[in-house]
């Protein structure tokens, strides 16, 4: 799986491309207790991050994505460092929500991955967008660049962030922002949105900025005015509660005897749904919950890498 050397192209494309840069790196390798010559799904599987730590301890790996860009990037990435899809490495584009699908895919495809499905010794999950994601301003997800109003992980979902903002009521609207976007001014912001659209439907990301920070002012707290918006709408968009709820209900029964389930989260809602589902399968007798308390970063993490400043991981071991 190891080539001789990173490759010129590989080289200089490391120096042109931030890659995304993994929140609680360590600590999720540790809780996978990576094992070599063992699988693990990496569903969220981003810019490589923590798939590459995987695959650096002798792990093998299935990668999964959504997002196709990303799995292009991630594999660009992997084979620049000498990591090629071979029997130890395959990554693949689909919804973690229809992981067993993509896993038995897997196998029946490729006579080399037919000991998969029953050899999984853990998963990794790190929810949430990608810094490549939100930097690609054509993609929508960013309040400060220029783009359109997209926001869909999956480019095949039929329904975008404009669509949403200029057909919801405000009601629904007002729901989305209180519940998934946790803002305090939902309510006016449901209104005056509303109100903007019957003048000019919403096309643009800077066009939604603008119209938010007109409602509830410049900066507020450290973040932009328009994050909590932005978030709630993406999380919609990509239906993330629902998603993850799936995907939790699915890994379960993947991961062998003594495997680990690491879930890294970014919202209260998210991180409620780890801590209560693993609850639930310890109390149902599949196995125990590792973290009693979701671990956090470290300071020194955070002033890294701010985005890192609302992350919970939180660990199950089966049994
Ligand atoms: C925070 S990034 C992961 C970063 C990665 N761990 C790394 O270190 O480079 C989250 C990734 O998960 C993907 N994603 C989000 N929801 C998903 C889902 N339901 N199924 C599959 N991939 C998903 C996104 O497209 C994004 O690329």
């Amino acid at each position: 799986m190891l080539s001789v050397g990173k490759s010129i192209s590989g080289r200089l494309r490391g120096h042109m491309v931030g890659y995304h840069r993994s929140v609680l790196l360590e600590e999720a390798i540790k809780a996978l207790h990576v094992k070599k010559g063992e699988w693990y799904l990496d569903c969220t599987l981003g810019d490589g991050g923590h798939t590459l730590e995987i695959l650096k301890q002798g792990g093998k790996v299935i990668g999964m994505d959504v997002d196709p860009q990303a799995l292009k990037r991630a594999k660009e990435r992997l084979c620049d460092l000498g990591y090629f899809e071979d029997q130890g490495l395959r990554l693949v584009q689909g919804n973690f929500r229809d992981l067993e699908n993509i896993i038995s895919q897997t196998e029946s495809g490729d006579q080399k991955f037919a000991s998969v499905k029953s050899n999984l010794a853990g998963a990794i999950f790190d929810l949430g967008v990608s810094s490549l994601q939100l930097e690609s301003p054509e993609r929508g997800f960013s309040f400060g660049m220029m783009g359109p109003l997209d926001m869909r992980m999956d480019p095949t979902l039929a329904v975008r962030a404009l669509d949403l903002l200029n057909s919801l009521s405000r009601k629904e609207l007002y729901e989305i922002f209180n519940q998934l976007g946790e803002e305090k001014y939902s309510w006016r912001l449901a209104n005056a949105l509303v109100l903007a659209r019957e003048v000019k439907p919403f096309t643009n990301t800077l066009e939604l900025s603008k119209a938010v920070e007109k409602v509830v002012g410049g900066k507020r707290e450290k973040i932009h005015p328009a994050t909590r918006v932005f978030q709630a709408l993406r999380m919609t968009v990509n239906d993330e509660l629902g998603a993850l709820k799936e995907g939790l209900d699915k890994v379960r029964n993947e991961i062998k005897k003594d495997g680990y389930i690491v879930v890294i989260s970014f919202h209260s809602l998210e991180d409620r749904i780890v801590k209560n589902t693993f609850r639930e399968w310890q109390f149902a007798g599949f196995g125990e919950v590792l973290t009693k308390k979701p671990i956090v970063p470290t300071e020194k993490e955070v002033v890294d890498n701010p985005r890192s400043r609302s992350a919970k991981m939180r660990v199950f071991k089966r049994s």
